[in-house]
């Protein structure tokens, strides 16, 4: 079901708050609608949380949402307080687009690299948050290791100013730790790294944050879902089957009720083989259509198909990702993806 802003206004305006004897709409109380097939999510504003009234208008509006809709719309209501309002510090952020994969080493930091750089050939003001708080690499991708975020404060709390690269603004818990040293992570600390990423952090204006994740369904996956509000997941693979089954089960995670990030589409890495002296050569090394296979079967689009270039390597370890260089095929498979991404590909999730 398509949802229409206008109408869903017209059902929240039936919604009463008692204590100050109007509707929720009229009040100001509606922050943050956003609306997906089938979804519909905002945060209502309250003087305060933790009173009755404001679980039962939540309810109320919930239900009346249900009774408008139909109960199999997904409605997510966050109560948060007038001091919370528009003051987060992701509220400049428009977009945030998680890139994901069950499996490591199939090629998320480099799609997630390259993707921030061809959003921002595309005009976007970009972000890029390597999540991957585990083997943090988007440092060494963009030639910024050693550096240091600025930090400053601001109502008594630090605030940490992102690195600037390429016109992209960057932060990784690779700044902040020594990466030579294994780091183990409890679940707990794993959460709190993410929120100070994300949070703790001024990212200003950006109509894009992408989010680079560790592979699997942990912790840092859990508490993205859990606390932000996610546009959606670009989901990469490599066309073998054993990559694809573990992202099949990132893939259902995301998809389940609680967390709902919806699944923008499907990108295949390393999907054949070009000879840097031969760039218009492709070998399929291990076989054709997987990408379109594997789509299909997750019922997503498949946005993009990289193949394997030295290149990519070598500019990931020079700290120079390809897509800078943008008269090569690589760059320009990625702007595809950076277009298909901007022109606000239907999320799908069901
Ligand atoms: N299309 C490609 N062609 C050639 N090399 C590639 C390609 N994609 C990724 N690589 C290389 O493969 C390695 C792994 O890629 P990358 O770090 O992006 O994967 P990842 O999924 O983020 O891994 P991890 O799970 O460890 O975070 C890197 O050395 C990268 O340069
Ligand atoms: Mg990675």
């Amino acid at each position: 079901m398509l949802l229409i802003k206008n109408q869903v206004i017209e059902v929240l305006k039936g919604v009463i708050y008692f204590a100050k004897g109007d509707n929720i709409v009229n009040l100001g109380m509606l922050d943050g609608l956003e609306l997906a097939d089938s979804a519909v999510k905002f945060n209502l504003v309250f003087p305060k949380l933790g009173e009755p009234a404001v679980n039962i208008v939540t309810n109320a509006a919930t239900k009346a949402l249900h009774d408008a809709f139909g109960e199999e719309v997904q409605v997510t209501i966050t109560p948060i307080t007038e001091k919370e309002k528009g003051r987060g510090p992701l509220a400049g952020v428009k977009h945030i687009i998680a890139v994901a994969s069950g499996k490591g080493g199939v090629g998320k930091s480099t799609v997630a690299a390259n993707l921030a750089i061809a959003l921002s050939q595309e005009g976007m003001r970009v972000g890029l948050v390597d999540a991957d708080i585990y083997g943090p690499s988007v440092p060494m991708m963009f030639g910024v290791e050693g550096e240091q975020p600025g930090v400053y404060e601001r109502e008594g709390k630090p605030v940490i100013v992102p690195i600037e690269k390429y016109g992209i603004r960057l932060l990784s818990i690779g700044f902040f730790v020594d990466t030579n040293k294994p780091l183990v992570w409890r679940g707990p600390m794993a959460t709190s790294a993410l929120n100070q990423l994300l949070s703790d952090a001024d990212w200003g204006v950006l109509d894009y944050l992408v989010i680079d994740l560790p592979p699997g369904t942990g912790d840092i996956q859990l508490t993205l879902a859990q606390s932000y509000s996610v546009t959606g997941a670009l989901v990469v693979t490599t066309p073998q089957k054993v990559a694809f089954a573990d992202v099949k089960r990132a893939a259902s995670m995301f998809r389940q009720e609680k967390l709902h990030i919806p699944l923008l589409g499907l990108i295949e890495n390393m999907a054949y083989f070009t000879p840097a002296d031969m760039p218009d050569k492709k070998y399929f090394i291990f076989g054709r259509g997987h990408g379109e296979k594997f789509a299909a079967e997750l019922g997503i689009p498949l946005l993009g198909q990289i193949p394997i270039v030295e290149q990519i390597t070598e500019g990931g370890d020079a700290g120079s990702p390809i897509a800078l260089d943008e008269q090569s095929v690589t760059a320009k498979s990625f702007r595809e993806i950076a277009r298909a991404v901007i022109s606000g590909i239907q999320p799908k999730n069901l």
